[in-house]
């Protein structure tokens, strides 16, 4: 497993860039990473922004041999490859959210797009798109309370951006590597509830069937997290749907 890298100056994005290609058979493995992206997306149909070059925004295609079901636990091994990264290169401590938020001193530093190409009932082919602010200096108000960039945290040292690409998509293969043995996250559950915030503490979990307040416990090898509600049951909760808030707000 080795990383082609492929650098675009300008693109609308860098997973629909790989779509592209794909329809031309284009290697495994190959990332596409562009200066700015006229049309990046979020989740949810979101618009995500990185029109200048103040942000990595990189993407890679895999042909994984899994089931369709399985395929979302990518996700949180881009989280993780992202968090190596910020610790390795720059002796940040990152954090993450479940499922997928990273977070550098209790604010989001990136962000993670994977979708799933489906062909004949399987996997077709995969592209983890990921968005990490380097150089911001400042955000919108709306989420300034929640947004950092690695420069911001990095007290007057600049972060590189190819630095930044090279170590994330190194860490990735790492973890996809030892999550293709069993399609799931036993090898490598430990490095991520390591790095869960608010393991051991209260959490509202957003269920749309009705929200409630739990204990963390950290995630299983499926990729749930598990939490501990008053009456002493563990309940798993599944991404999608629900999304799990600390009690004091985002983190
Ligand atoms: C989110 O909503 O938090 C996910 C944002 C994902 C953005 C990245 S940037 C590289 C890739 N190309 C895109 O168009 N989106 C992803």
């Amino acid at each position: 497993m080795q990383a082609k890298y492929i650098y675009l100056p300008v693109i609308d994005s860098t997973n629909n860039e790989l779509k592209r290609r794909a329809e031309e058979a284009v290697e495994e493995f190959t990332v596409i990473s562009a200066g700015q992206q006229t049309g990046g997306r979020g989740r949810s149909g979101h618009v995500w922004k990185s029109p200048s070059h103040d942000s990595v925004s990189t993407s890679m295609i895999l042909y994984p041999k899994a089931s369709v079901e399985h395929v979302s636990r990518l996700t949180l091994i881009a989280a993780m490859a992202v968090a190596a990264m910020a610790e390795e290169l720059y002796g940040l401590s990152a954090e993450i959210k479940w499922p997928n938020d990273v977070l550098v001193h209790k604010k989001k530093v990136c962000g993670i797009l994977t979708e799933m190409i489906p062909k004949d009932g399987e996997v077709g082919y995969v592209i983890v798109g990921i968005g990490v602010n380097v150089h911001q200096t400042g955000f919108p108000e709306d989420i300034a309370a929640m947004a950092t960039s690695l420069d911001l945290e990095l007290d007057g040292r600049k972060a590189s951006r190819q630095a930044v690409t090279e170590s994330i998509w190194t860490n990735f293969l790492r973890l996809y590597k030892e999550f293709m043995l069993t399609e799931d996250l036993s090898g490598i559950l430990e490095e991520y509830n390591a790095r869960l915030v608010n393991v051991g503490q209260e959490v509202r979990i957003l269920d749309p069937l009705g929200e409630y307040t739990a204990i963390s416990q950290g995630i299983d090898a499926t990729g749930a997290l598990l939490v501990k509600t008053g009456s002493g049951e563990i309940k798993r909760v599944d991404s999608g749907e629900v999304s799990v808030r600390g009690i004091y707000g985002y983190v």
